[in-house]
């Protein structure tokens, strides 16, 4: 094929067709809205949340491409047999998107250091024993993309939430030194950094007169996220495109970070 022949879709550079990936909270919010844009873009997509119900209700919706996975990503036991089963139904993963969160937002007068170790257990012992299983599959393939789902939190902070953006900015670290560690075997590691969206656990937020105008005032763009707003970034970072991007944190946040 010559340079200037058009590449077919198998070829193209945001194409994901033939690889298998997992989405971990992939059922509702950020996590549905990411797997939707795997397999729109070609992926074959494990989604994986606690809640049964929830899955098979998501793998319905994603349709063709989306595939069950109940799992507690904080249950190691479980989480090395789930990797065993792709092992033996698809032989390899090739993207692993750790988008499982908690949030507790409270004071520090209000959490103590039992409830830093349980969010910490989510999110970031989690992501990072599932990052250990994936990297040894990726190794194997001839491909591997981590995105770690964090948070503008990550990076700036608010009084009434003091542990989310501690668990958050390590995720960030993380994120960069997976990718010092991973880089020499070629896979990439990066991190999105979402602002504020209109998902579940924001609902009480998202009619709020107060903080629509907030938002307005503090955003760039002026408005909520909308949750499909964020598998753009997902795709891209997940696919050939990126293939010289890693160690990065992507904010999609309509500008709020870059907003003075
Ligand atoms: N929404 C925002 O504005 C926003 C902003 C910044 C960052 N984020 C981050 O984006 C990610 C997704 O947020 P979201 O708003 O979409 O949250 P969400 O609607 O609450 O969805 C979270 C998903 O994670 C699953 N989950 C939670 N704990 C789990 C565990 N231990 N094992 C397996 N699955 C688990 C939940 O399902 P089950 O309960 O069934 O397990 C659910 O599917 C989180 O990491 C969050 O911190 C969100």
């Amino acid at each position: 094929m010559c340079a200037h022949t058009p590449s077919h879709s198998s070829s193209h550079p945001f194409s994901l067709t033939g690889r298998v990936a997992l989405v971990t909270g992939g059922a509702q919010g950020l996590g549905i809205a990411i797997a939707k844009g795997l397999i729109d873009a070609g992926a074959t997509v494990l989604v994986a949340a606690r809640n049964a119900q929830r899955v098979e209700q998501a793998v319905a919706t994603l349709g063709e491409g989306a595939r069950p996975l109940v799992l507690d990503i904080t249950d190691e036991t479980a989480v090395a047999k789930a990797f065993d089963s792709i092992d033996s139904q698809y032989g390899r993963l090739d993207i692993l998107v750790n988008n499982a969160g908690a949030r507790n937002r409270q004071t520090m007068a209000e959490l103590d250091t039992g409830d830093l170790r349980a969010m910490m257990e989510t999110n970031l012992v989690a992501p990072y024993n599932l990052c250990r299983h994936a990297a040894i599959r990726m190794r194997r393939g001839s491909y591997g993309r981590i995105i770690n789902v964090s948070s503008i939190a990550g990076q700036v902070a608010r009084g009434d939430d003091v542990l989310y953006p501690a668990t958050k900015g390590a995720l960030d670290a993380l994120t960069r030194s997976l990718s010092a560690d991973l880089g020499r075997d070629g896979l990439t590691v990066n991190a999105i950094a979402p602002g504020f969206f209109a998902t579940e656990p924001n609902q009480p937020m998202v009619g709020d007169a107060g903080v629509k105008d907030w938002l307005q005032r503090r955003t760039s763009l002026g408005r909520w996220g909308q949750p499909d707003e964020i598998a753009g970034a997902a795709v891209f970072l997940a696919s050939p495109a990126a293939s010289y991007v890693t160690g990065h944190v992507l904010a999609v946040d309509g500008g709020y970070l870059a907003h003075f």
